[in-house]
């Protein structure tokens, strides 16, 4: 089985994030395959929307940090398959879904904020520990989730690093309703079919009124970029992402002044 599950059940793209053992985190060869799926499916008339979802009682950990620590001193190919994804998600014209349960971590929570539906379980845990890895917010969530979620929520999640559950992501409005675990993708299916079934036009035309101008929000995601790839290099990260790797606490003490 794939680490990405590629399947059309009715007028959904399923898109199912499938490494359970390391809680799915995403590696460039999986943001590789989520990127030519969606390509594909915008194509396929067959298709009426995109619908993420996890496996194994999670729905992404994020991206691998096994990979972020390989990337800071390759020649940005790892990268190059994470970029390709996320400068995607805003050219996407069919309505894109998710469904989540247990941890949503980094781009597991950005990712939704580029969205039309968003479902959770009560146990879902939202989370963007970019500034704890010395990184900084990408897929314009710098952008998109002050705009959601206001000022004080968003930099309480991008830069503190709290963890939102369910509920306070409801509250917020990222989260449409929070449902069983059972029942969640059944809700992301019944949604989508309910989408299949408006005039394609009318939906089209309305979801690009809805999500303004994607211009800004592609050059925000290249800003975000060009920062993090730098940031990723940093001894700041290198020590993050080594500690991650080692199982201890980070020990950024020795690196004061470097920044
Ligand atoms: N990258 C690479 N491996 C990851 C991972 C990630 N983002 N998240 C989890 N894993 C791996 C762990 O290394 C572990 O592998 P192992 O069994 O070979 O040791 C396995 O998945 C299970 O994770 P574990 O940490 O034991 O589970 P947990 O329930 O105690 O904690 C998390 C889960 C998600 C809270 C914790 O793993 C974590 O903080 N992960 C990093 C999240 C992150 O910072 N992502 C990047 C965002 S930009």
């Amino acid at each position: 089985m794939s680490d990405i599950e590629v399947r059309r059940v009715g007028a959904a793209q399923l898109l199912r994030f499938n490494r359970p053992l390391k809680k799915n985190a995403l590696t460039g060869a999986m943001y590789g395959t989520l990127a030519d799926a969606i390509a594909e499916g915008e194509r396929d008339p067959k298709v009426a929307a995109h619908a993420f979802i996890g496996s194994g009682g999670e729905f992404t950990a994020g991206n691998d940090i096994g990979e972020f620590l390989a990337a800071a001193s390759d020649d940005g190919t790892t990268l190059r398959n994470v970029l390709r994804f996320v400068t995607l998600l805003p050219q996407v014209e069919k309505p894109m879904l998710a469904g989540v349960e247990g941890l949503a971590v980094g781009v597991g929570t950005t990712l939704l904020f580029h969205c039309d539906l968003v479902y959770a379980t009560a146990n879902a845990r939202f989370q963007t520990p970019f500034v704890d890895l010395g990184l900084v917010p990408e897929a314009a969530s710098s952008l998109l989730m002050p705009r959601r979620l206001g000022y004080g929520r968003a930099f309480e999640m991008l830069v503190l690093g709290s963890t939102f559950p369910a509920e306070r992501m409801r509250e917020a409005g990222l989260v449409n309703a929070v449902v069983g675990a059972d029942d969640l993708e059944v809700t992301l299916l019944k949604a989508a079919a309910a989408l299949a079934a408006k005039p394609p036009g009318a939906l089209a035309a309305a979801r690009r009124l809805m999500r303004g101008d994607i211009r800004e929000v592609s050059r925000r995601i290249e800003d975000e970029a060009a920062i993090f790839v730098k940031a990723l290099r940093s001894p700041e990260a290198r020590e993050a992402f080594q500690a991650f790797v080692e199982k201890r606490p980070p020990d950024f003490s020795k690196l004061a002044g470097d920044a």
